[in-house]
């Protein structure tokens, strides 16, 4: 159960109806809604008579009653669909299909100038690329960090495209949110609660990777953390996830497009890249989840793929990702939606 408090409602009476409710044997945690009213959410639900009297509890805007376990994420709060604003007129989970592509990990300045030409030249809206990179070894490359940071500032005032980058710990979103239109959450750090926290806090837009084993409820549940906060600028990213079938790297799950968007309001997009671990599934895991109703893609590129410090088997070529904008642009006409 959500319950929305009035704008006029103060802290004092905030306390004193949230004491009120947790006497009746209803326990909740204070927040903000999206439009900035102070929320009670309470875990566990409420029967319909207690419903109607919190209801009528002075300072009480509304009552939102949600099944399953996710509030705020919930279709049934806001049923209309979130969009998401990052740079000029970019829009995420709106009509248009949105494409950010961009270097797994941010490796030199030429190699983000040439990267980041390609992909703006093939059709990408949103530049991706790692400036911290969480790698299974602690010997694997980590990323240029600041110096990282600073060439996708470069990159975003030369091309104009907004900028998705990954931030691994809270300490560093304040210094990452300087050079990044978004903030990626990855799929290892997906339930990082004091990052989903601090990660809120900062107000920009988040995008939150699915963890590598997570289910669709516990992902929510991540992003649940983010819109406690007051941000309700969350992109969900399915990148695939643990099954037993070796031959990919992980197992894209297409049906948690349809899935969420069925039960939440936060556009979903797909990272074919991730995913399936090899340059040669891109293609058609992109073209999928496009036809499945995903909302946009998230994709490596490489102008040389052979020499990526990071995630090499996965990157596409230049004139590969131009050749994938292309095929994308006919599905999306047969599913009746524009690319961004
Ligand atoms: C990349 O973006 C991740 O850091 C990468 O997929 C990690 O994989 P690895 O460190 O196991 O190579
Ligand atoms: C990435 O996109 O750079 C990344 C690290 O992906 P994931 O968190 O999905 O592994």
């Amino acid at each position: 159960m959500i319950v929305v408090l009035e704008r006029e409602t103060d802290a004092v009476r905030a306390a004193g109806i949230s004491a009120e409710l947790a006497s009746a044997g209803v326990a909740t945690t204070p927040g903000t809604e999206a439009g900035g009213r102070a929320v009670l959410v309470s875990e566990r639900e409420v029967s319909a008579d207690q419903s109607t009297w919190i209801r009528g509890l002075p300072g009480v805007a509304e009552v939102t009653v949600t099944p399953g376990k996710y509030r705020l994420t919930s279709r049934v709060f806001r049923p209309t669909t979130t969009t998401v604003e990052v740079g000029a007129g970019v829009v995420i989970g709106g009509p248009g299909f949105v494409v950010a592509a961009g270097p797994c990990a941010v490796e030199s300045a030429g190699q983000l100038d040439s990267v980041a030409r390609a992909v703006a030249d093939g059709g990408a809206a949103v530049l991706r690329g790692g400036a911290f990179k969480p790698r299974s070894s602690p010997y694997s490359f980590q990323g240029l960090e600041e110096h990282g940071l600073r060439l996708l500032e470069e990159q975003r005032d030369r091309t104009g495209l907004p900028v998705v980058t990954e931030v691994l710990e809270p300490a560093w979103i304040e210094r990452v949110a300087k050079s990044a239109d978004i903030l990626q959450i990855g799929a290892r750090n997906m339930q990082n609660y004091p990052l989903l926290r601090e990660a809120g806090r900062s107000g920009l837009p988040v995008l939150l990777k699915r963890g590598l084993s997570a289910t669709v409820e516990e992902w929510l549940l991540a992003a649940e953390y983010v819109l406690l906060e007051g941000n309700p600028n969350v992109i969900l990213c399915e990148r695939g996830i643990r099954s037993y079938e070796p031959s990919t790297r992980f197992t894209l799950d297409l049906s948690a497009i349809p899935v969420v968007k069925r039960v939440s309001h936060l556009p979903v997009i797909v990272d074919p890249s991730h995913s399936g671990g090899r340059a040669d599934l891109v293609r058609p895991l992109a073209l999928a989840a496009a036809a499945a109703g995903a909302d946009g893609l998230l994709v490596d590129v490489h102008t040389d793929p052979t020499s990526a410090r990071c995630d090499a088997d996965q990157a596409l070529t230049a004139p590969e990702f131009a050749e994938l904008v292309e095929a994308l642009e006919r599905v999306l006409y047969a599913v009746d939606r524009p690319l961004t």
